[in-house]
């Protein structure tokens, strides 16, 4: 039978065992009762996935796995958090479900900052301008962009998409054309992936990306190749959360022919 979607899993530590977005079918297979400790997960790349993905698809819901619109129906931003700390196996998930993320040319042009020290949470709260509401959160995931060099082509993507402005994307100044063009979208896919992760353990979550880029990257002191793009707060929610408006698909829909 199809498990039916509890919106009230969807905010606070899980209260239910059995996830509606676990299949039955792979119930027992590790201690959560989905792929954690599955011994064929994550499967390795150089061999076959033992599932064919046609057939893995279809079987998806039909498994009794709840909808992922659903699930989507239930977020919204959250920025009051329950000091309560974030367990390591959501954390492995969150982190996970951003590992297996696309990208560009299969790039992964990025790394995962995990931020949990409260000092440091408090720091970076300041060099988002002042959104001192982060600095309750128990955890803070920084998305960084790693560049991939003008020698490896770096410019190619921007040049291929607007080919129009081929000469003035060749002749910007190296530093200039990093700090605008950090290829930024493909992390925002990945900590998308990590939202829903989170929010299927009952994880709120919050973008942003109005801080001061550089000032953050020298605080983590991160490499020269590599700058942050956004930052994932996350926690537990504090209080009821409103659902925020969202215009209607006729509004936002076009068909053309
Ligand atoms: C890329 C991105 C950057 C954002 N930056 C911030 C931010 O700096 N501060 C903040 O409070 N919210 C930020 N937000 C959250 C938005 O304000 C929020 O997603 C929007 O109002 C829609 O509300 P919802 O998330 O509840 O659907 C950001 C969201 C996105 C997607």
């Amino acid at each position: 039978m199809r498990a039916k979607f509890d919106v009230s899993v969807g905010y606070g530590p899980r209260k239910h065992q059995i996830s509606p977005f676990f299949s039955p079918a792979l119930e027992g297979r590790g201690p959560g009762g989905g792929w954690a400790s599955d011994p064929t997960y994550p499967p390795d790349q150089s061999e076959t996935w033992p599932y064919d993905r046609g057939t893995w698809s279809k079987c998806w819901y039909d498994q009794g796995m709840g909808k992922i619109t659903d699930l989507l129906r239930t977020r919204s931003s959250t920025r009051k958090f329950q000091p309560a700390p974030i367990p390591q196996s959501v954390l492995d998930d969150i982190l996970e479900a951003g590992r297996l993320s696309p990208s560009g040319g299969n790039q992964q042009p990025w790394r995962f900052g995990v931020i949990t020290e409260p000092a440091l949470i408090a720091a970076i709260a300041h060099l988002a301008h002042h959104q001192e509401w982060m600095a309750c959160a128990p955890l803070l995931v920084v998305l960084c962009t790693v560049f991939v060099d003008d020698a490896e082509g770096g410019r190619d993507i921007q040049i291929h998409r607007f080919p129009r402005y081929t000469a003035e994307i060749v002749s910007m100044q190296p530093d200039l054309y990093r700090a605008l063009n950090q290829e930024e979208h493909q992390t925002k896919i990945a900590g998308t992936h990590m939202v829903l992760a989170a929010l299927e353990h009952g994880v709120g979550s919050c973008w942003v990306s109005r801080f001061d880029v550089l000032a953050l990257a020298e605080l983590l002191e991160l490499p020269p190749d590599t700058l942050p793009s956004e930052i994932l707060v996350f926690g537990y929610p504090n209080g009821q959360q409103k659902l925020t408006p969202k215009k209607a698909q006729a509004e936002i829909v076009f068909l053309k022919s």
